[in-house]
């Protein structure tokens, strides 16, 4: 058995009492509105408006045929995209693949290309990358949804006039395109040069998009079992249809955050991988949980303003700038470690200076165990200052335990969604900021916004010291 667990004993009224643990009879109090957050998901797949839940049986044979042939040719991929279109792969790829893999030579990489996933606009970093990588031997996958996010188009712009400037016509052969079926303006350029295009399905939301060519197309180039991965996610899309809360991962999940929050005060969660090649994981949760989650309206139309704030921490890292805050500190926090229960590797610490008796506790001992052992002295310290805190365990760390975990936390994020009665799909305060930045850098359509922004710019007095 490859199941991932999760063990929710610590986060119990049980374990912590009943002012900071969640009780086992509000847990069942909960299991009706539980039962109708499946209904609803149910019910949404059945309309095809919302299409996450179904990617795991999604067609990989031509994200496959693909990256074989990016893999004869070329010696970088370099994803051009934000948010949804960029957190999932650094993800799986950071937690799947060497972490020295940009640094290791094509065979050791068994003849993939290198990743790099420049998401953001910080002209010297960026700048940086782009002169690095050689114009003949890169792809670049330029990968947004709407096709107009500010931040990804402008790197197309640049890299297009460097690749055209290098290349000339052969710039086409070098930029593939992941981006609406039908929509958009990446749609029309793909049209109009011929270049490669991968869909992204309409009924998929930006940070839903893992399991679509988004996240496929760049895993499948750098070696990732793909097929491994959404057989994971399929295994725990069987699980989240289970109609029991306790047996249900992603409703238990759920609900036991949404209890947490409204019930026990725990407005920040915090996600706490005990392994690095995990710490992007929980930097792709807090995205999906804070997006999806953070609203200001209702789906009645009334002012809620719900959502956790999500926290990436990582073990054991964190225990020597962060613990000390979540032991000790405010009672807002519900903490979730990620353990893998056995790495690939055993690291064992030799017996060397004998001669010093205050080390010789760790000679002979692991990594492996001191890892595991400091993970539970942090549950241990969490749970006996009445801290709720939960574990999801790996059996271990491959593409299928990562497919399960991913898929999870995607459908706990949407029952969640359900539990407090908004629209997880949807993102209007992202939008804001996103057309703020159209009227002022001046897009045709936005001139009356930015009239407006400019004079209350202008009416406001800035406080500066
Ligand atoms: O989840 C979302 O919808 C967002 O985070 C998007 O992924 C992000 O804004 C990028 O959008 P796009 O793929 O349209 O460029």
């Amino acid at each position: 058995m490859n199941d991932i667990k999760i063990d929710y004993t610590n986060a119990m009224a049980d374990a912590i009492g009943k002012k900071h643990g969640v009780s086992e009879s509000e847990l069942d109090g909960l299991a009706p509105q539980a039962k109708e957050a499946l209904l609803w998901l149910q019910e949404l797949r059945a309309q095809k408006t919302v299409g996450f839940f179904d990617l795991p049986s999604i067609d990989t044979a031509p994200f496959k045929k693909f990256a074989s042939r990016v893999r004869e040719k070329y010696e970088n991929l370099v994803v051009l995209g934000i948010g949804g279109s960029a957190l999932g792969t650094t993800a799986v790829h950071s937690a799947l693949n060497s972490a020295v893999w940009n640094l290791q030579r094509k065979r050791k990489r068994n003849g993939y290309p290198k990743l790099f996933v420049p998401d953001n606009i910080d002209p010297d970093w960026f700048d940086e990358i782009l002169r690095h990588v050689d114009p003949k031997k890169t792809l670049f996958n330029v990968i947004s949804k709407s096709g107009s996010t500010a931040e990804t188009m402008s790197q197309f712009m640049i890299v297009h006039h460097h690749l055209k400037e290098k290349l000339k016509g052969k710039w086409k052969k070098k930029v593939i395109l992941t981006t609406d079926a039908e929509k958009g303006v990446l749609r029309e350029i793909a049209g109009e040069f011929g270049l490669t295009t991968f869909n992204v399905p309409d009924n998929v939301g930006g940070r839903f998009s893992l399991f679509t060519a988004v996240g496929l197309v760049p895993l499948a180039c750098v070696g990732v079992d793909i097929d491994s991965l959404l057989a994971g996610a399929a295994s725990m899309a069987e699980r989240c249809l289970n109609k029991n809360l306790r047996e249900n991962p992603a409703l238990l999940f759920a609900a036991l955050h949404y209890l947490a929050d409204t019930k026990k005060k725990k407005s920040i969660s915090v996600m706490m991988p005990y392994s690095s090649k995990l710490a992007g994981v929980a930097d792709w949760y807090r995205q999906l949980w804070a997006e999806s989650l953070g609203k200001r309206y209702d789906l009645n139309g009334k002012e809620v303003n719900t959502g956790q704030t999500p926290v990436k921490a990582l073990g054991v890292t964190d225990q020597h700038s962060q613990v000390q805050l979540y032991v000790e500190g405010p009672f807002d926090k519900l903490v979730t470690f990620i353990e893998v229960e056995n790495f690939n590797r055993e690291s064992v610490i030799p017996a060397v200076f004998t001669d010093k008796p205050t080390l010789q506790y760790l000679a002979g001992k692991s990594l492996n165990q001191l890892i595991a052992t400091e993970m539970k002295g942090t549950e241990y310290a969490l749970t006996t200052h009445n801290r709720p805190n939960l574990a999801i365990r790996l059996p271990k760390l491959d593409a299928h335990t990562l497919g399960q975990l991913l898929f999870m936390l995607e459908t706990a994020t949407a029952f969640a969604g359900k539990l407090y009665g908004i629209d997880p799909f949807d993102q209007p305060g992202v939008e804001f900021g996103k057309k703020y930045t159209y009227a002022m850098m001046g897009r045709d359509g936005y001139e009356q916004l930015k009239g407006e922004l400019l004079k209350s710019a202008g009416a406001e007095k800035r406080k500066t010291v």
